[in-house]
């Protein structure tokens, strides 16, 4: 069949996904910019923001430079290997983006991203993050602690967990579209673990709002558990009275544990959990007990066997 006649169109003449998608989110950005008669920039990946400086509970250690904190990701809403998240997150419209806070509170609410970046003054947190495949990272994280959140919906006496969901939409998430994992992404916090100081909703990386692939608009942080509690992309919050059953849980309750807190002590059943390698380092370097944040959070875990609620 001749290619070129009237009507056959040629692959190359379709404009990839991404591609369009990009341009579908700009529109929706500028149609909402001129509606409201103001640019709506604090949400847009590479926007510098305003914080109050780096927060006393950073770590002095250098943080990994941005190249590799933006294109060795996990980000299984994108692909299930390292690069894929920095390729295909481009799809993701981080605006205009609502977040519902509900469950067992007094003062249940849909906030706008907006609205969440105002309820605390944005802080410059450098926190060490260790994958349980074993790498690490250093990120300089902006953000607010997620307590600023839960003081504001009053949690009631009912309220033990509170829950995190990412986005699902299939159609901005194309790895959705596969069961590799069951979807949506769910976290879970204790509340007394969620109110810690150190846990952070963050909002951006090295001064700048969060590109696609590390979360954005809205992600968890918690750096003294393994990497896969800092939930991506975050649409609800929920507080609950029982424990909710996460991804990973679901996935292999033998292999991911609801605490998932960083434990040299106890291996993962394919690996051992004693050593780990930092990115952009040649030689792997010991893990440290809950991630090195031990005087800060092991008293949340006072009188817990941690082998057993690992
Ligand atoms: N959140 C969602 N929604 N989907 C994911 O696949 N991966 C988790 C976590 N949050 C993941 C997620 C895992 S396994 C890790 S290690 C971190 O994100 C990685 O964060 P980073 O890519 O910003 O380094």
């Amino acid at each position: 069949m001749p290619t070129n006649a009237p009507g056959n169109i040629q692959p190359s003449e379709i404009t990839p996904r991404a591609v369009y998608l990009q341009r579908r989110r700009f529109l929706q950005v500028a149609a909402l910019s001129a509606a409201a008669g103001w640019l709506p920039l604090s949400a847009e990946a590479g926007v510098k923001l305003t914080t109050t400086g780096k927060s006393p509970l950073s770590t002095s250690e250098p943080p990994t430079p941005l190249k590799e904190i933006t294109h060795y990701n996990n980000f299984y809403e994108f692909g299930v290997d390292k690069f894929s998240p920095a390729q295909r997150a481009g799809s993701l419209i981080t605006h205009p983006w609502n977040v519902a806070v509900e469950g067992e509170i007094r003062r249940p609410n849909v906030y706008s991203i907006e609205t969440l970046m105002k309820l605390a003054p944005l802080e410059d947190r450098i926190y060490r993050l260790r994958c349980v495949e074993g790498w690490s990272m250093v990120i300089p994280w902006v953000g607010f602690p997620l307590n600023a959140l839960i003081r504001q919906v009053e949690p009631t006496g009912n309220a033990k967990f509170v829950e995190f969901t990412t986005l699902y939409d299939p159609e901005q998430m194309p790895g959705q579209r596969s069961p590799v994992l069951s979807w949506p992404y769910v976290e879970a916090l204790r509340l007394d673990e969620a109110m810690h100081p150190l846990t952070l909703l963050a909002v951006g990386l090295y001064g700048e709002v969060l590109p696609n692939q590390n979360g954005a608009p809205l992600r968890l942080v918690t750096p003294w558990k393994y990497g896969f509690k800092s939930i991506k992309s975050i649409v609800n919050i929920r507080f609950v009275e029982h424990r909710p059953t996460t991804t990973w849980m679901k996935a292999s309750s033998r292999e991911y544990g609801f605490y998932a807190n960083v434990n040299l002590h106890i291996d993962h059943p394919r690996w051992s959990q004693a050593k780990e390698r930092r990115i952009g380092e040649f030689f792997k370097r010991d893990t440290l007990l809950f991630n090195g944040y031990a005087e800060q959070v092991a008293s949340l875990y006072r009188g817990m066997d941690l082998k057993k609620h690992f």
